[in-house]
């Protein structure tokens, strides 16, 4: 009964093929390798009926009919089921559930220097100034020559000022914007410039290479000494509130004759003393003064007949006292957990 155990035989082998069918594809080369019209196993098997004694053909056709229809349908069966699983995997993985609520775009919102300096603008533009801007890569004549300093002054330094070239530096202080302003108008002059400055510092709780100021320069006639005092304790007073004081300590620059440095109480500890104004009871904000006579002449005023004063705050100063913030590299790391407090 040859043709009847080649039968079993194919039978046998298909069974082990479609145990280790893993996907669709080799179902369908399983389908080929038996069922092909042309060169399938069981086909060229069943085309052996006529070799076989006419007794034995009746037995081996109906053997050979159900195994092509076992291989059919088994291999339709097994299709079926890996087309279900196929389907479910792909489910789960593109599922959308579409009653979830979306994620919503995290807002930004004001860096608390650009809150400082707002702020502080704003108390200026309500007493008459406008802003300037000033360019940050200026040159040594406005960022020094035409305010006073000498050519021998430390603060020239190329271990203090960024040199772009001889004569170009990158601003160390907003002061620079006073002579354009001067040089481009005549008095009388109510402005302040916000802006960043450049210093050789290294990065660490109180120094930055770069920084916020706000100059301001007034000139008139008649503007006195007085009238610098008045507006620094107003400034004051209305940015860290009404029972802040304003203290002028003299102190020199090139550019301002008489010159001050200029205090605030320490919010802290209601001056009595603490870490933050280092047990004085005041902290200091800013410089300030007149202007001297020598940067009108530079610019070309009248002496005579105007005068006028000048000051340069450091805005991340007035930040870091307002909000608390005790060490300089946090504003410059944009850490959503330190910029989402403000
Ligand atoms: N430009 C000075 C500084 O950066 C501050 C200042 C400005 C002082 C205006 C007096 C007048 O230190």
């Amino acid at each position: 009964m040859a043709g009847i155990d080649d039968l079993r035989q194919i039978g046998e082998r298909f069974d082990g093929e479609k145990a280790r069918a893993a996907d669709r594809s080799s179902l369908e080369e399983l389908h080929a390798r038996y069922l092909s019209r042309k060169s399938g196993l069981l086909t060229l098997e069943m085309q052996r009926l006529r070799e076989l004694p006419a007794d034995q053909r009746p037995a081996f056709g109906k053997l050979a009919n159900r195994l092509k229809q076992r291989i059919e349908s088994e291999l339709a069966e097994r299709e079926a089921a890996l087309a279900g699983e196929e389907r479910s995997a792909r489910e789960e993985t593109e599922a959308l559930d579409v009653s979830l609520p979306g994620s919503r775009p995290r807002i930004g919102h004001r860096h608390p220097i650009t809150l400082a300096r707002r702020a502080i603008e704003d108390i200026f533009l309500a007493m008459g100034y406008t802003v300037e801007d000033g360019p940050e890569v200026e040159t040594t004549y406005n960022n020094f020559d035409a305010l006073n300093i000498g050519p021998e002054h430390p603060s020239r330094d190329e271990s203090d000022t960024f040199y772009i070239s001889d004569d170009i530096v990158l601003r160390t202080q907003t002061s620079p914007v006073q002579i354009r302003t001067m040089e481009r108008q005549p008095p009388p002059i109510r402005i302040i410039c916000p802006g960043r400055v450049f210093r050789r510092d290294e990065l660490d709780a109180t120094h930055s290479p770069m920084f916020h100021q706000i100059e301001g320069l007034v000139v008139d006639e008649g503007i006195s000494f007085g009238d610098l005092k008045g507006t620094l304790d107003l400034l004051h007073r209305q940015f860290f509130g009404e029972r802040t004081r304003t203290r002028l300590r003299p102190s020199y620059f090139p550019f301002t004759e008489p010159s001050a440095e200029v205090d605030v109480s320490c919010e802290f500890c209601e001056s009595r003393g603490c870490r933050v104004c280092k047990h004085t009871g005041w902290i200091e904000m800013m410089g300030a003064g007149m202007v001297h006579p020598a940067v009108y002449d530079c610019v070309g005023y009248d002496t005579a007949r105007y005068s006028g004063f000048a000051f340069g705050l450091g805005i991340d100063r007035y930040a870091m006292l307002k909000y608390g913030i005790d060490d300089i590299p946090l504003l410059f790391q944009n850490d959503m957990r330190f910029l989402s407090q403000f």
